[in-house]
């Protein structure tokens, strides 16, 4: 084989890789993305309890809905866990400090919009199922 098709090979094999989402996102067998997966292989689980623990960050079973305080430029706020809050907890760490955890820094994700929406998905659902 000549050195132009090894390269030819090797060109393709390279353009193949870069037509994946991103080389670390975990990838289900049947190509869906669901929360719960995401919320294991992303490492949530390590920070966040589903079943009203806090860990490292706060529990994440029984906040939806719920009125909270968080801290935002070193102000005191209160507010209620919707949608939008809890997309933009994920999506910007660093904004909002959950009361009780102002000292604890939630690492930025590099999740996708699907993905985080997933992940919001997921949240709700496990808080709906628990009375
Ligand atoms: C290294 C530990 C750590 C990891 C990993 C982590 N978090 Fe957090 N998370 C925190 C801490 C600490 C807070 C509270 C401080 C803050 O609000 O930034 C927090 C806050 C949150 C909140 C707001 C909760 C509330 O009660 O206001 C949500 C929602 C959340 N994280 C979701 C996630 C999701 C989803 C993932 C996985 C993609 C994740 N976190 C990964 C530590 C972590």
């Amino acid at each position: 084989m000549g050195r132009f098709m090894l390269y030819l090979l090797f060109m393709g094999a390279l353009l193949r890789g870069c037509g994946e989402n991103r080389m670390d996102s975990p990838k289900p067998g049947n190509g869906e993305i669901t929360g719960s997966r995401l919320f294991s292989d992303y490492g949530c689980a390590k920070c966040h309890s589903l079943e009203g623990e806090a860990l490292y960050g706060p529990p994440l079973d029984e906040v939806w809905q719920k009125m909270i305080q968080v801290t935002r430029d070193d102000r005191k706020l209160d507010m209620k866990v919707d949608r939008k809050y809890l997309i933009r907890s994920i999506e910007d760490p660093g904004y909002e400090k959950a009361s009780g955890f102002e000292g604890r820094t939630m690492p930025e994700t590099s999740l996708t919009s699907r993905e985080t929406k997933a992940l919001v998905d997921y949240i709700i659902s496990v808080n709906e199922a628990n009375p």
